[in-house]
């Protein structure tokens, strides 16, 4: 059998389609029949990178867009990329370091993107600063 299947999805940028990437990656994921612990690890970084789109990206900007891929190859090989056209990264290198954030006084912990990548086998940051950032992420679905 093969799991082939691709879904795309644009989403505005609010905090109530973090929980509906959540569900839609899961629903998607679930049909190369992962693991709970495989299927709950993806959904975390999913939301991840839709929060950083959803609170980083469009900061003080209304009507923005979060763009959502994910694909699943014939080998339940699970490929997500999360894009926004916000305000982008300046240096990827250091907002990938464990505890950096621009957002302290909100609390934030500076963790996304070190738990995208422990989460995930793969993890891909692209970004230019005034165009938006593209989050690539891989994870094998299929039991051993
Ligand atoms: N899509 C994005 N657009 C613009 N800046 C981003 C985006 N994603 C991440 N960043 C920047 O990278 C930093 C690190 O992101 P990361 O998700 O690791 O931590 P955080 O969002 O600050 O905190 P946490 O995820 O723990 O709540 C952010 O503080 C922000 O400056
Ligand atoms: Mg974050």
């Amino acid at each position: 059998m093969s799991f082939e299947n691709e879904v795309r999805l644009v989403l505005p940028a609010k905090s109530v389609n973090e929980g509906y990437a959540r569900v839609a990656v899961a629903a998607l994921a679930a049909q190369a029949d992962p693991t709970a612990a495989t299927l709950a690890d993806v959904k975390t970084a999913v939301s991840e990178a839709v929060t950083n789109a959803i609170v980083h990206a469009y900061r003080g900007v209304e009507g923005g867009r979060v763009y959502i891929k994910m694909k699943l190859d014939g080998e339940g090989l699970m490929t997500i990329s999360v894009r926004d056209t916000g305000c982008g990264i300046a240096d990827v290198k250091q907002a990938l370091e464990p505890c950096f954030t621009t957002a302290a006084a909100e609390e934030r912990s500076g963790m996304g993107f070190s738990i995208m990548a422990a989460f995930m086998d793969s993890l891909k940051v692209r970004s230019a600063p005034g165009r938006g950032t593209t989050v690539t992420m891989k994870k094998r679905l299929l039991r051993e």
